[in-house]
């Protein structure tokens, strides 16, 4: 039998998009296997902990045959891998510890981020990246301002992830299948979030119509505590299925050029009354990352709401810039 290639390879950049997944840890690996499995993108898994990216897509490469995939996940401790990727995901950082305080995390995920992002910018400076290192209102805006990227390029992911959760919870609720359940969540990435039941619905009945108060506060205030009852649970680390999950619903719609509406960490530059911070709105999601902003209009207590939510971002922020890395 004879096989003759004919494969143009100066065309072979073509064939799949790149996206580079930094940090191999639970929710960057994830991320990088479900977006392998749906043949997103061929992914660079990047990692400082020798082996571990390498041993990771190995694995996953194992087990492509059997999920049926032909993308392929390469583990890399080196920058120059990862050149021309359209999109770069930044999970890269540590968790809170016992005895750490706040300023602390802050410190030290500014300088990984900083680090990171100088690196990505050096070998992809079109890419989109997505940010999902915590305290993530905070990080997505040290990334914008060292990358120095147009705000539409620089996206933090949050929303996706919270409004999922709210959406288990009212399918639970209500006993229907989550394929018919929407929810909205704005604001920072913490417990001053902002689930708006208004904009949540059932087959588009708003779920205000459907529970009583006191139901749809419980599932709001589940969903503001949503990653910390996962900690409560594992205790030793974070939730990283549905982050992963959230993070490749936005690369999809990144990469696939889709233009979604979620829920997305976005520079804000009047807004909501917000200017020059990141804060969590309703985005149209699309090949060139932030298309459009929507601006909805809001109770006065879901603006207040709003807005105490930007407080505590806004004092996050301060501390970054006092640290003076940009
Ligand atoms: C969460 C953390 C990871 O919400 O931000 O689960």
């Amino acid at each position: 039998m004879r096989w003759s290639e004919t494969r143009d390879e100066s065309k072979a950049a073509f064939h799949r998009k790149k996206v580079t997944v930094v940090g191999a840890g639970h929710v960057g690996a994830t991320a990088a296997f479900l977006a392998a499995q749906r043949e997103l993108a061929n992914i660079v898994l990047m990692d400082v902990i020798e082996g571990v990216p390498q041993g990771k897509a190995l694995d996953m490469h194992e087990a492509s045959p059997i999920q049926g995939y032909n993308a392929i996940v390469h583990g890399t401790q080196d920058y120059a891998d990862t050149v021309d990727s359209d999109l770069v995901i930044i999970t890269a950082g540590i968790a809170r510890k016992p005895g750490m305080s706040r300023d602390d995390l802050l410190s030290t995920n500014v300088k990984i981020v900083s680090e990171v992002t100088r690196n990505i910018v050096k070998y992809s400076p079109d890419c989109v990246i997505l940010v999902v290192t915590n305290p993530l209102d905070a990080m997505v805006y040290t990334a914008l301002k060292v990358s120095g990227f147009p705000k539409q390029r620089v996206i933090g992911m949050a929303g996706v992830l919270d409004s999922a959760r709210m959406r288990a919870f009212i399918a639970d609720e209500v006993d229907v299948s989550i394929e018919d359940v929407n929810a909205f969540v704005l604001g920072g990435h913490g417990d001053t979030m902002v689930p708006l039941p208004r904009y949540s619905t059932v087959a588009g009945i708003p779920i205000t119509e459907m529970l009583s108060r006191e139901r749809v506060d419980a599932i709001c205030e589940r969903t503001a505590n949503g990653g910390a009852e996962i900690v409560g649970l594992l205790k030793t680390g974070s939730a990283f299925y549905a982050p992963g999950a959230a993070v490749v619903e936005m690369a999809e719609a990144i990469l696939k050029d889709k233009k979604r509406i979620l829920p997305c960490a976005a520079y804000l530059e009047g807004e909501y009354g917000v200017d020059g911070y990141y804060l969590g709105v309703p985005c149209k999601l699309g090949g060139g990352g932030v298309e459009a902003v929507i601006e909805l209009d809001l109770s006065k207590d879901e603006a207040a709401s709003l807005h105490h939510s930007m407080d505590s971002v806004m004092e996050l922020v301060r501390t970054v810039d006092a640290f003076g890395h940009f």
